[in-house]
């Protein structure tokens, strides 16, 4: 079978690898589309932490079960899946465990003709969407549903900013605000991307590259939720636009360490500052639950042909996307 390997440092190829046939409590999968998120891009580029060559990347991906390894699974064969992307998070829901991994470094992924996984690995397709929209699911899908949910336990009408809208799980964050009754405002550096979001429904939208935090505030706006992976000096502002008691919750640090904290106006407005990681497995089967609920459906930048895979990575690297970019087989 085809696979999407790394075979040094910042380098990959599409190679012909073996195909691993199911043991008992596994099941084989023909991928027929699989999706990309930044994670596959710093594995690419060889800034990722403890890559081991020779590994098949991707986190995200949906197939048709082929075999499985024991008969007491068999009613997995024929059906249309999308594939938890979690690795032994271990048994407290709270926080995973030391022996945690994602999918797709260092075990095999997603990017290739087939996957072998172990069964509880795998969720029903949601039966509204197609192959290429259950593929975008997974991984941005679960960390956006632990942040928005769990860690940032939003509730109805309140008023929630997503940041840096590009990103995958800010799109799949905006998606369950909205769908659970928030009012939803988004940032970006890009109009073009702004400007699509007020179509799709943002309340308000803010150019980060411009003096969006002093709009904001002038405004009197400011937010009970804040869901932030950007980090860096920024997140002084998010903490002035942040209501008392409201939460800022952040999975991510793109522009690096915030120099140096608020930490008065942090403990004087009693704010609450929380990470979030992916999110464990009962959180994945409700993600796809709430999806298949409110009919949502993941935004889709652009599909393209497995061998096509290097493309949609150069679209990654310049940001230029809103939506997950695919690879279809
Ligand atoms: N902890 C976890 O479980 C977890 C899971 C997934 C991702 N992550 C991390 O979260 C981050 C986002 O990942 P992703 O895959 O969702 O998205 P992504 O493809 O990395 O996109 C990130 C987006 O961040 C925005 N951005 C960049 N610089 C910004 C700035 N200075 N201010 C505001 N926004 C800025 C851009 O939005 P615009 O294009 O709109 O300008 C960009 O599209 C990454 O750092 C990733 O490693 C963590």
């Amino acid at each position: 079978m085809k696979a999407l390997q790394i075979v040094d440092h910042g380098q990959i190829a599409i190679r012909e690898v073996e195909e691993t046939p199911p043991n008992a409590g596994e099941a084989k999968v023909r991928m027929t589309a699989a999706a990309l998120n930044r994670r596959d891009y710093w594995i690419s580029a060889g800034k990722y932490p403890n890559i081991e060559f020779n590994t098949t990347m991707g986190s995200d991906g949906c197939g048709l079960v082929e075999a499985v390894g024991n008969q007491d699974h068999r009613h997995w064969v024929g059906k249309t899946v999308v594939i938890n992307p979690n690795v032994n998070w271990g048994d407290d829901p709270k926080c995973q465990g030391p022996g945690y991994q994602v999918l797709g470094m260092p075990t095999n992924g997603t990017l290739a003709e087939y996957i072998t996984v172990p069964v509880h690995r795998l969720a029903e397709k949601p039966a509204h969407l197609t192959d290429s929209e259950a593929a975008a699911l997974p991984l941005a899908g679960l960390t956006a549903y632990r942040a928005v949910f769990n860690r940032g336990e939003l509730k109805e009408n309140q008023k929630v900013l997503v940041t840096g809208i590009g990103g995958g799980v800010s799109q799949m964050s905006f998606l369950f605000a909205k769908a659970a009754g928030a009012t939803v405002s988004v940032t970006s550096g890009s109009n073009d991307k702004l400007n699509q979001m007020k179509g799709l429904g943002a309340d308000q939208i803010y150019n980060y590259r411009q003096e969006w935090d002093r709009k904001a505030l002038a405004n009197n706006i400011r937010f009970d939720l804040i869901i932030d992976s950007v980090g860096g000096a920024q997140l002084n502002k998010l903490i002035k636009l942040t209501n008392p008691a409201g939460r800022i919750v952040f999975y991510g640090a793109t522009t690096g360490l915030t120099p140096s904290l608020d930490s008065y106006r942090l403990f004087w407005n009693q704010i609450t500052l929380c990470g979030s990681t992916m999110g464990n497995d009962q959180e994945f089967q409700d993600m796809i639950d709430f999806v298949e609920l409110h009919d949502l459906h993941p935004f889709v930048d652009s599909v393209r042909p497995f061998e096509r895979v290097m493309e949609a990575l150069d679209r990654m690297r310049e940001v230029e996307q809103l939506g997950k970019l695919i690879v279809t087989f």
